[in-house]
């Protein structure tokens, strides 16, 4: 079949298209003929070998995580799901596989999609979606009624904090920059900081931050912070907490749990998917350089013929 592959670590340079065989099913997996694939700043940092501590990969190694696609097998323990099922999840990121035709996967790890969800759409969800909620919810314990300020807001983990602070009744601040202030607040922003023309550090009595830049974007955050507030950083693993503030590091590990509400909140229409841009497998690599500018709005997908 064929897959975007890495055969050494670097930028989206040696990302190649070739030939990979795909590997045996065990009885409790699932076999994916994949349809759309969603691109994540963590593919560029595997490819880089910047994860070997935490995920890591051998070469040749399939990119990509996300992905959502119709079984074409299951195992002889499956009996939840079956050929011809619209499923999406997030494979393992040592695993990678979701930038190729087909993939094995746990059939634990799939999520049926429902009939108004495009292919598209679920792709974009599993990563963007688990994390934001991860980073608000658990480790940010965002209330009804606080004040949070989401940095990078039009990023693919943005647009669904955003929505998702929204929906749980929260005064939300977004930062972008000027092309994406409407967009931010068409997601459900009661106020968008242009990064570039704005200072966000006049900012006081924000109840959490959420930061997947780190850096300077980090360090002017604690001020806005009242006493006893938090910020969850996507970027910093260092992070300390510091005068009366909490600072925590999220780590998202698994996208499973999540999916499930991912689907009620689209169907609800209480969820919208952005897309920045779509690339034929083929593009893989095309599709990855868009990811390192930093300035997708949404989502960057692939979508797969078979
Ligand atoms: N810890 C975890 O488990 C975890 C999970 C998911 C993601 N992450 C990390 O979180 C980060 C964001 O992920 P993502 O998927 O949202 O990325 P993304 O979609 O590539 O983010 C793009 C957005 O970042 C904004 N941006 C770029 N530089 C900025 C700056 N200096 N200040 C403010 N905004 C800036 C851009 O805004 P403009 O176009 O307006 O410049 C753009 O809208 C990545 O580093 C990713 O690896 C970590």
């Amino acid at each position: 079949m064929k897959a975007a592959l890495i055969r050494t670590f670097g930028g989206p340079d040696v990302v190649t298209i070739g030939e990979t065989a795909l590997r045996d099913m065990r009885p409790d997996e699932a076999t994916v003929r994949i349809q759309a694939a969603g691109l994540n700043p963590l593919d560029l940092k595997i490819a880089a070998g910047y994860m070997q501590q935490v995920f890591p990969i051998e070469f040749p190694y399939v990119c990509g995580n996300d992905f959502s696609g119709v079984i074409e097998a299951v195992g002889a323990q499956v009996t939840h799901l079956q050929p011809g099922d619209r499923v999406f999840g997030r494979s393992m990121p040592s695993a990678g596989g979701a930038f190729a035709q087909r993939l094995v996967i746990a059939a634990g790890d799939l999520c049926p999609i429902p009939p108004e969800m495009s292919f598209e759409q679920a792709a974009s969800l599993p990563t963007a979606f688990g994390t934001a909620h991860q980073a608000l919810f658990d480790s940010g314990r965002l209330e009804r009624g606080q004040r949070v300020l989401i940095h990078a807001a039009a990023g693919g983990v943005g647009c669904m904090a955003v929505q998702l602070a929204h929906l749980a009744g929260a005064y939300v601040i977004g930062t972008a920059s000027a092309g994406n202030v409407e967009l931010v607040k068409s997601l459900g922003a009661d106020e968008v900081i242009d990064r570039r023309t704005q200072d966000f550090t006049q900012l006081r009595d924000i109840d959490l931050v959420l930061d997947p830049i780190g850096g300077e974007t980090l360090e002017k955050s604690w001020p806005v912070l009242r006493d006893g507030g938090r910020i969850a950083t996507l970027v910093e693993f260092g992070i300390e907490s510091r005068n009366g503030c909490i600072g925590e590091a999220v780590f998202f590990r698994s996208a499973t749990p999540s999916l499930p509400e991912a689907v009620r909140r689209f169907q609800s229409g209480q969820l919208q998917v952005v897309t920045d841009s779509i690339f034929p497998l083929e593009d893989a690599r095309p599709a990855l350089e868009k990811l390192a500018t930093g300035h997708a709005r949404g989502k960057v997908l692939i979508r797969t013929s078979s």
